[in-house]
């Protein structure tokens, strides 16, 4: 699972269930590493407010879907689930005995969805659900879900906000390894495939400060790591202080080893935050880097406002940097207009650049777009299913010739879990450059950072054993 597909996560918290008059919450969460910071974020805020989060969807009396609206099959799941979250409180279906209940249930439609399909979600009677709260009106939903029990009516809140940033709720985090930050929310590239601008509205930072403090919190309760979430974080800017300063100031909290962060622009790196990155020994080396497309006349015309070559050039200062720097990228096939010849440029650049990793997208139509507006889909199924096969076997073949690279490298991985690919006995952490790490359990635990010798490599992961902690 990569960081931008679309992932389902039933999220349980650890706020234990006090008393009988308590609603049970099930809460599911769809979409990028923002999405799952909000469902941290909405557990606090209900959790204050006498909610309990079960982990088990028929014992909820309300079941949460925090959404997202990016691409096409992320909308589709979420009705269907709304299907079936009815469907099993309803007697007499023939579901395997003790998985359905007969029991009410309230639904609510958070996140993106909301505010990109808001007119269907509150006109179309035969989607059964009760409350919908779209990104920045989360500190509302206590109240949206009394009046909603209370009325029997939907209720929602749709609004978006230039200032809220949540910098006064401290998330329900359980992670224990790696914690999400906002830094900002919002995004005012407006790139024409995209939806954030208008399910997330406008671009706005969290102070400093705040965000220090938050951090100093963080490692007292453990962390090692924060990963620092922005739909756009070159462009952080509050007061005086710009993501370099930020990233230098969050460096400085005791007890903190690694800091990663998601998602910088192409366009206008500032070259002092290049510096910072590669210097500063806590900022993980890893940049996502979203090429999107390797043709100057699609970039265009989906808004980029980067050229193929300024892209290139970018690349070659990062690396002059820091060599090694772990690069990966979002690329997105069949734009509408692209042609073939333009799609080879997109395969020149990543062959040229040799990206660690893609995130590979077939182009989706999305609703309240610029290019649902000025540019009708014309690339057929077919092709653009050729284009990301394609593509996919090109990358692969890169990644897997980049982790072997670095078989015979000695890392230091900071351990996430148990294993998933392989047996029990496995753990399973990061290098600093993201890549993901799996070689034999000793006598360590999770968020433990350990010397991990590289003996083997695949596509997706790198395999080795432990040579010191
Ligand atoms: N269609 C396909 N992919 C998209 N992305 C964003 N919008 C769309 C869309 N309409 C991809 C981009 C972005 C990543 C988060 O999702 O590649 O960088
Ligand atoms: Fe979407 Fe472009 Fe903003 Fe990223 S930078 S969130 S792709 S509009």
């Amino acid at each position: 699972m990569n960081e931008y597909e679309v992932m389902v996560k039933n999220t349980p918290c650890n706020f234990m269930i006090k008393n009988s008059l308590q609603k049970k919450i099930f809460l599911e969460t769809y979409g990028c590493q923002m999405n799952e910071y909000d469902t941290e974020l909405i557990q606090a805020i209900l959790a204050k407010e006498n909610f309990a989060f079960v982990k088990d969807e028929l014992e909820a009396d309300i079941v949460i879907l925090n959404t997202c609206a990016i691409r096409e099959n992320a909308h589709r799941k979420v009705y269907g689930r709304i299907h079936d979250i009815r469907h099993n409180r309803r007697n007499g279906h023939s579901l395997p005995a003790g998985r359905q209940v007969d029991k009410p249930v309230m639904i609510g439609i958070l996140g993106c969805m909301a505010t990109n399909l808001r007119t269907d979600l509150l006109e179309n009677r035969n989607l059964k659900i009760d409350f919908i709260a779209g990104p920045d009106s989360y500190k509302k939903l206590p109240d949206l879900i009394r009046e909603a029990a209370k009325t029997g009516e939907k209720t929602f809140d749709l609004t978006l906000s230039e200032f809220e940033t949540y910098s006064d709720i401290y998330p329900a985090r359980k992670d224990g390894v790696n914690a999400w930050i906002a830094v900002m929310r919002g995004c005012n590239n407006f790139c024409t495939f995209c939806v954030v601008p208008y399910t997330r509205g406008r671009e706005r930072s969290r102070s400093l400060d705040n965000i220090v403090e938050e951090v100093k919190r963080l490692t007292g309760d453990g962390f090692k790591q924060v990963t620092l979430l922005g739909q756009n974080v070159n462009s952080y800017r509050h007061d005086e202080a710009d993501f370099a300063t930020l990233i230098e100031e969050v460096s400085k909290v005791n007890g903190l080893k690694r800091i990663r962060f998601t998602s910088p622009h192409p366009k206008d790196f500032p070259r002092r935050l290049l510096k910072v990155i590669a210097e500063n020994p806590k900022a993980c080396k890893h940049i996502h880097l979203p090429l999107q497309s390797g043709n100057d006349r699609v970039l265009d015309v989906m808004n980029r406002t980067y050229t193929q070559k300024e892209f290139l050039d970018l690349v070659t200062e990062i690396r002059t940097l820091y060599p090694t720097m772990v690069l990966t990228t979002d690329i997105i096939v069949g734009f509408p207009t692209e042609t073939d010849a333009e799609f080879k440029d997109t395969i020149k650049v990543m062959r040229e650049v040799e990206f660690d990793s893609a995130f590979i997208f077939k182009y989706s139509e999305r609703k309240g777009t610029i290019a649902e507006k000025k540019f009708p889909e014309d690339v057929p199924e077919a092709i653009k299913t050729e284009r990301i096969v394609g593509l996919n076997e090109i990358q692969k073949a890169i990644s897997l010739k980049k982790n072997r690279a670095q078989i015979g490298e000695t890392h230091a991985v900071l351990i996430e879990e148990e294993s998933t690919e392989r047996s029990k006995t496995d753990f399973q952490g990061r290098t600093d450059g993201n890549k993901v790490v799996i070689f034999p359990a000793g006598n360590f635990k999770k968020n433990d950072f350990v010397n991990v010798h590289i003996t083997d490599a695949t596509v997706n992961v790198l395999k080795g054993r432990v040579v010191s902690s």
